[in-house]
């Protein structure tokens, strides 16, 4: 048993699409959750930035004495998984596994669509764990550098002409290529699921890897003893290297709770 609190941290809002799934399945957990609204988009980026990002995101929730660290990130995810799994006494989890996990199973074709930021797709991160789990699987991927962008700026849902006419293109490949799983391989699209869903059909199984990376979270946690036993509802920390503004009005909507006094601004360069 461990009472100490999971630390999770994204670039911006995509992370909180694993925070509502640990918050779902653990309650009573204690989460701190950093969105590096300030830096965001990491997609773009070069690896030795991502790899700089990452080690300040977790240095800041190190200070919290977590007991894990969730990188609720594709992009640091297929990046700097390796070195903060390295340079951390505590167990730290990626998103990659648990989605190629789900993706490999959901797939009856074979043919599984990728979606993610430039720097995710480069990696191959997702690829090599689909290889792996199920060898002969045919990935298409595809970066989508423009989905974050309209998913911080609150321009996902159905009925917004951007979002659905940036999406069809992006995605006209990957259901051309026939696929019946997509990955959502960064935490941002989730936010965009009814969009992405509404474009590639029934027939398609939508893997968002916050949800997945949660329920893999929750059972490695159960399986090292560090589950929080205390009854009652867990406490939920929110803290941004922006304006605490924007992210409050997006993030109490899309979590359904109201993060609003619970946000604060922090100087991540300090770290
Ligand atoms: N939500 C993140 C990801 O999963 C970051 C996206 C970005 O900042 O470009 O990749």
């Amino acid at each position: 048993m461990d009472a100490r609190p999971i630390g999770v941290f994204d670039s911006g809002l995509g992370g909180l699409t694993a925070l509502r799934e640990l918050a779902r399945l653990m309650p009573e957990e204690d989460l701190v959750y950093f969105g590096d609204t300030s830096r965001v988009p990491y997609g773009s980026r070069s690896k030795e930035t991502l790899v700089k990002y990452a080690r300040q995101d977790a240095a800041f929730l190190r200070t919290f004495d977590p007991k894990a660290i969730v990188i609720a990130c594709g992009t640091v995810s297929t990046t700097a998984l390796d070195v903060l799994q390295a340079e951390s006494g505590i167990p730290i989890f990626g998103v990659v596994e648990s989605a190629a996990q789900a993706a490999a199973q959901l797939t009856k074709n074979g043919r599984v669509g990728l979606i993610g930021t430039h720097a995710s797709i480069r990696s191959g991160a997702y690829e090599r764990a689909l290889e792996r789990l199920r060898p002969g699987v045919r990935v298409t991927a595809r970066a989508c550098p423009l989905l974050v962008p309209l998913v911080e700026n609150g321009r996902s849902q159905p009925g917004d002409i951007v979002a659905e006419t940036v999406a069809a293109e992006y995605l006209a490949p990957v259901k051309a290529a026939g696929v019946d799983a997509l990955i959502l391989g960064c935490t941002h699209y989730p936010l965009m699921k009814a969009v992405i869903g509404a474009y590639m059909g029934p027939g398609v199984a939508l893997v968002d890897v916050g949800e997945q990376c949660a329920r893999w979270v929750r059972r490695q946690l159960e399986l090292d003893g560090l589950r929080n036993g205390r009854p009652g509802a867990g406490r939920h920390r929110y803290y941004v290297s922006d304006s605490t503004e924007d992210f409050s009005a997006l993030a109490s909507v899309f979590l359904g709770e109201d993060v609003r006094g619970g946000v604060e601004q922090i100087d991540i360069t300090a770290y």
